[in-house]
């Protein structure tokens, strides 16, 4: 594996990780991955190479898949967190999906509002009020919403949603967001707001971010790996992947030929 730098300490550190779904072995011996804090950690690949397994692994809601099998190691700050409580490890290691989930018949603001009641972070009223409006605040959505608070969430376009399930995962404070192609689903627009909004996030907390376009990966991330087949074929600093890759493999991903 290539030298990342060794500028910023690793949050989540991944070693000997073999992850089966019923027989299918879906990674395989995943190790010497290192994803420093406060980066953009992006992880591409083709369509079913494992990528939304390795996401799910990180906060094991793999394991709420009944013929998952997960072998190895995985740390976040050094801790195994195959010995944490997931309840745990899910608030510190936050998950935005690709089809951008917010309960439809909730109001925007209970969308917010309820994740931070049921987790016991926030009780007082105008506490609330302040966390929902700045978080809103935060993925630019406050001008948007602001006199429909009331609203049910479904209501919004695709693009909103996603960014207010975006907003409902920074109310809990994680220190990882794990967002799995987050926007493929929505309009060109919406897209680059979010882009912008993974970058600013970074300053503060570790964005892994799973595309399957390598184009987002160099615009967005500050490192990137490659997955092919289960397997990690190789990571390190974005540019260095792009302009001088170390494996065949990746060369012919970056340039389209996969
Ligand atoms: N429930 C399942 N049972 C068996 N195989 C699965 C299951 N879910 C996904 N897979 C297989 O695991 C591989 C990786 O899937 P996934 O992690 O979703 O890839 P990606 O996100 O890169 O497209 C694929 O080959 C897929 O067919
Ligand atoms: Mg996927």
């Amino acid at each position: 594996m290539r030298d990342s730098g060794n500028s910023r300490p690793a949050v989540i550190e991944v070693e000997r990780l073999n992850v089966w779904l019923g027989r299918v072995h879906v990674l395989k011996d995943i190790r010497g991955l290192a994803i420093p804090k406060n980066s953009v950690f992006a992880i591409m690949g083709p369509s079913g190479s494992g990528k939304t397994t390795l996401l799910k692994t990180f906060n094991r809601i793999i394991e709420l898949s009944k013929e998952a099998r997960v072998e190895g190691k995985v740390t976040l700050d050094g801790e195994d967190i195959f010995s944490m409580d997931p309840v745990v490890l899910r608030r510190r290691v936050g998950m935005v999906f690709q089809q951008p989930n917010p309960f439809p018949h909730m109001s925007i603001y209970d969308n917010i509002a309820y994740a931070l009641k049921a987790h016991g972070i926030v009780k007082d009223k105008s506490r609330l009020r302040e966390v929902v409006g700045s978080v809103l605040e935060q993925v630019g959505l406050w001008d948007e919403v602001k006199y429909r608070l009331n609203s049910p969430a479904g209501k919004l376009s695709g693009g909103q949603q996603q960014r207010l399930v975006i907003a409902r995962a920074l109310a809990l404070r994680p220190e990882v967001l794990l967002m799995d192609e987050p926007t493929s689903m929505v309009d060109v627009v919406n897209a680059t707001r979010i882009e912008r909004l993974i970058i600013e996030l970074s300053k503060d907390i570790t964005i892994v971010l799973v595309t399957h376009n390598p184009q987002q990966a160099r615009r967005v991330a500050n490192y990137v790996a490659f997955l092919y087949n289960g397997r990690l074929i190789e990571w390190g600093p974005t540019e260095e992947v792009f302009t001088s890759p170390s494996h065949r493999l990746t060369e012919m991903y970056v340039v389209g030929k996969i």
